[in-house]
């Protein structure tokens, strides 16, 4: 997510050359092709970190959800590439709470994960909340393979664990007369410096909304672990979004709402830049970023570039959301 005129996925040396590094060194070792799954699936295997010799921070080691782990894998979400290793997934990240570099883990640390509650409210049958432990026992666990596309045109794929938006939504109860899902990140300027006035001046907290219709397809996950393991606290412990036909910035971390509304939410870098960053998001190669061409993607964990795909490959679960796909408020 980038406001500067920077391009944004053209990554610094010093991280280019971590990467390359890594590569070598794996493929030293491993011997060749399919090294990037097997490192990506090892239980234990030692992340790499792509800034340098820091702190690889893993599952945060006092959740306790941890014995739920790992959950079983769901076949019908495949993927069309090898798993990017989790090292590059634990270590590059967009959090802005926590500073605007990708090198934000360490500091992503300070969030305390429990007690964690989560609220339901807006058009509901009846307002709640609910402690996250408790509403993990209540869903339908599983595993899924999704790539990841961020509006910055790289690339990653993961192994999240979690469970169906649609479990959530139907957990919740909202009214039938309500279009709209709005999430939020919990608001903590003590822990998460850039949420403090005057930092970036942003509109805190990260708010994200989805279409009910949206918000009950079967892609729409709420994803609690990845790799096996419950989420590193930088990429969202203990609730992010996956959406993975949109733009990575609509998979909101840290939730601890969700409202149900008949307005259309306003999500927050929609606030901060609209025509940059619009409510819809959806993956297409033809309709350029206004500051750059989104025809190409960088997968993360490769040397590749690869074509970006019309709602990032997943058409044929998607594409019925979105009838006109000539419209283009829908890829903004
Ligand atoms: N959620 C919150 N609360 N704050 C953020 O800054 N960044 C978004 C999204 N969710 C963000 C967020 C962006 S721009 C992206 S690309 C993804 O998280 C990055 O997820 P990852 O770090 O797991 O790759």
């Amino acid at each position: 997510m980038l406001i500067r005129n920077k391009r944004s996925w053209e990554l610094p040396e010093r991280i280019a050359t971590s990467e390359s590094v890594f590569l070598n060194r794996r493929a030293l070792l491993a011997g060749g092709a399919g090294l990037v799954a097997s490192a990506a699936m090892a239980p234990h295997a030692q992340a790499f970190s792509l800034f340098g010799e820091s702190k690889v921070y893993g599952a945060p080691e006092d959740d306790p959800s941890t014995k739920l782990y790992p959950f079983k894998r769901n076949e019908a979400y495949k993927l069309d590439r090898d798993l990017t290793p989790e090292g590059f997934n634990f270590t590059y990240n967009n959090y802005y709470e926590f500073g605007s570099s990708k090198n934000i883990a360490e500091a992503a640390q300070a969030l305390k994960i429990r007690p964690w509650t989560v609220k339901f409210d807006g058009m509901v049958e009846e307002e709640r909340e609910v402690d996250v432990d408790t509403l993990l026992s209540a869903m339908p666990l599983e595993e899924r393979l999704y790539r990841h596309r961020c509006v910055e045109a790289w690339s990653m794929t993961i192994p999240w664990c979690g469970f169906p938006l649609a479990a959530l939504i139907d957990y919740a109860k909202p009214l039938s007369s309500a279009k709209y899902v709005r999430m939020e990140t919990f608001m903590n300027p003590a822990v998460a410096p850039g949420q403090k006035t005057g930092s970036f001046g942003y509109p805190w907290p990260y708010v994200e909304g989805l279409t009910i219709e949206e918000a009950t397809n079967d892609l729409a996950f709420i994803a609690t672990g990845a790799y096996g393991k419950p989420l590193p606290k930088q990429m969202g412990s203990p609730l992010r979004l996956a959406t993975p036909w949109k733009y990575g910035f609509k998979s909101i971390k840290g939730i601890v709402k969700f409202t149900f509304t008949n307005e259309r939410p306003v999500s927050f870098w929609e606030e901060i830049n609209a025509r940059e960053y619009g409510f819809w998001a959806n993956v297409n190669p033809k309709v350029p970023h206004p500051r750059w061409s989104q025809a190409e993607e960088r997968v993360l964990g490769t040397r590749d570039t690869v074509p970006t795909q019309l709602f990032n490959g997943y058409g044929e679960q998607v594409a019925s959301l979105y009838p006109d796909t000539d419209e283009r408020t829908y890829f903004m």
